[in-house]
């Protein structure tokens, strides 16, 4: 038998499966995305809300009004965004009948996001819709913009009567994409302008890490299992990488990512919410505030760093020419939009320690970088050395025990441990046990973005951040922003299709430790 179909074995068929959550019927809605004719609309939001329709996790009464600056007839639009979603949708090929669906319940509202004609206008059509298709003035706005518009956007938005206050029977939400802020202070201003229109469970800033099946199952893992949370502590556990690896490069965002860096784009956000996770205390029930309180108090327990200590706890690179999957590609400063002397790191990796009873001596190691050899996402656990070892052969497995949670791609969990080879000597070896989600439950897990759009139509902000959490996971990088600003280091320093600077191997070797290869 082999461990999957043990694993299969397992399942208990009596006990109801469904995720409450999921079986739940969001209330009638106007879905408005501002950027309908923008990237993040054709590749994420639209492709998802095709698979929430398939799977029949809308309301019936759902209306979808897309807001854009480009003057293009509707039904041009349509074509476009079906051919997006032919593409990227879970279930693709979207079928005739999802579509026809999709495009009976969407409406192009075209018009300048910094004239307050379009607010008015919007309102009028909203309303119509409430009359035509019963959404009941129930709003969600998705910005899908530059960030340069998300404030100008809830301003307008406010001062056109289009965000529902607390005494109204109607509700109004608003989706911030990231990125929130580019720094501390950004991030606060940014908060506080929200805050002048909108309540804080009216905002929801995403951060589609926590969209991921796997990250959810992170808080499944730990708080539904009683074995891992004894060792989950400083007493067992020596220090734990998180990595986020990608193969492709910028795409085409060369332009855009050259403002902001790999710090700023995945550390700041998808990588301090994945050590969050997988520091945080039990919270007493699965709600959006108890989870988030015990993520902040995670954050804020990171020990912040002086500019100097930034320098040594931490490392830059930026990608030259080389070889990825086979294929030659050009370094960073040839890509298109990217500054051909440009300063911006594409790989990034910080020392963090975690200043509580838990963590207190265990080190968490974070990298994130581009045009890696390959695309993977772990957190991977490493226990410590077991204190005497009594077989003679056994030294170089005195540290063996690692536990990898991978988050993407080939979804799954897996302990490593000791093993006695077969014979008669006492001969050891590591051994895998392995989870794979995809051969035990069969099923393809939902997109983070229809989870993500899902909970926000459910009101459900548990997987979003709190503005406090951001303004905490700024605080954290801020002084390496600051050591990195005015000291260049010599760029490119790794060739693309390595595993970042040789410069990653040394910070890492220095505390006697090595990076994991995925
Ligand atoms: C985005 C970053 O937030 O996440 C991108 O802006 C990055 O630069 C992407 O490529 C990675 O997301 P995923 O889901 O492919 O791991």
């Amino acid at each position: 038998m082999s461990e999957d179909s043990i694993i299969s074995s397992l399942r208990d068929d009596s006990l109801p499966t469904a995720d409450a959550r999921w079986s739940r019927r969001p209330e009638p809605c106007a879905l408005v995305i501002f950027g309908i004719t923008g990237d993040l609309a054709h590749r994420k939001i639209v492709p998802a809300l095709c698979s929430l329709i398939a799977d029949r996790q809308t309301a019936d009464s759902m209306a979808v009004v897309g807001v854009g600056r480009r003057d293009i007839p509707m039904e041009r639009l349509l074509t476009e965004l079906r051919a997006a979603s032919d593409r990227h949708a879970r279930r693709r090929p979207v079928s005739d009948g999802v579509w026809s669906e999709f495009a009976r319940r969407f409406v192009y509202h075209h018009g300048a996001f910094d004239d307050p004609a379009t607010y008015e206008a919007l309102r009028q059509r909203l309303r119509l819709l409430d009359e035509t298709l019963g959404t009941h003035g129930n709003r969600v706005f998705y910005l899908a913009t530059p960030p340069d518009l998300f404030l100008p956007i809830v301003r307008y938005l406010g001062r056109a009567g289009l965000i529902c206050s607390a005494h109204e029977q109607c509700w109004s939400r608003v989706v911030v994409e990231k990125p929130f802020g580019h720094d501390l202070q950004s991030a606060r201003d940014l908060n506080a302008g929200l805050a002048q229109v909108l309540r804080e469970d009216q905002t929801y800033r995403i951060d589609h890490y926590l969209g991921k099946e796997t990250v959810r199952n992170l808080l499944v893992f730990r708080f539904a299992n009683t074995i891992f949370e004894p060792v989950w502590t400083h007493q067992y556990i020596d220090h734990v990488q998180i990595t986020v690896a990608e193969s492709i490069g910028v795409d085409d965002r060369g332009e855009f990512f050259d403002k902001i860096g790999t710090l700023r784009d995945m550390i700041q956000n998808h990588l301090l919410q994945l050590l969050s996770i997988v520091a945080m205390e039990p919270p007493s029930a699965v709600s959006p505030e108890l989870v988030r309180d015990e993520k902040l108090k995670v954050l804020r327990a990171i020990r912040r760093m002086s500019v100097q200590e930034a320098l040594s706890l931490s490392v830059r690179g930026q990608y030259g020419p080389g070889m990825v999957n086979g294929e030659n590609v050009p370094g960073y400063r040839h890509e298109e939009g990217v500054r051909p002397d440009s300063p911006t790191e594409t790989y990034a990796a910080l020392r963090l320690d975690i200043e509580n009873w838990r963590w207190s001596g265990t080190p968490f190691y974070l990298r994130a970088g581009k045009r890696l050899p390959k695309r993977v996402t772990e957190i991977a656990v490493q226990f410590r050395r077991v204190p005497h070892m009594i077989f003679p052969d056994g030294s170089p497995y005195v540290n063996s025990n690692v536990l990898v949670l991978r988050i993407q791609p080939d979804e799954g969990i897996a302990l490593r441990l000791t093993s006695k080879v077969p014979g008669q000597g006492t001969r050891l070896q590591p051994v895998r046990m392995e989870f794979r989600y995809g051969s035990v439950f069969g099923v393809e897990p939902p997109d983070a973005y229809e989870r993500l759009l899902l909970d926000v139509m459910l009101g459900d902000s548990t997987l979003f951040n709190r503005g406090d959490e951001v303004e905490a996971a700024w605080e954290v990088v801020a002084p390496v922003l600051e050591a990195w600003q005015d000291r260049p280091v010599e760029f490119p320093n790794y060739p693309a299709g390595t595993w970042g600077p040789p410069a990653a191997d040394e910070f890492i070797r220095r505390d006697g430790r090595s990076w994991r290869r995925p």
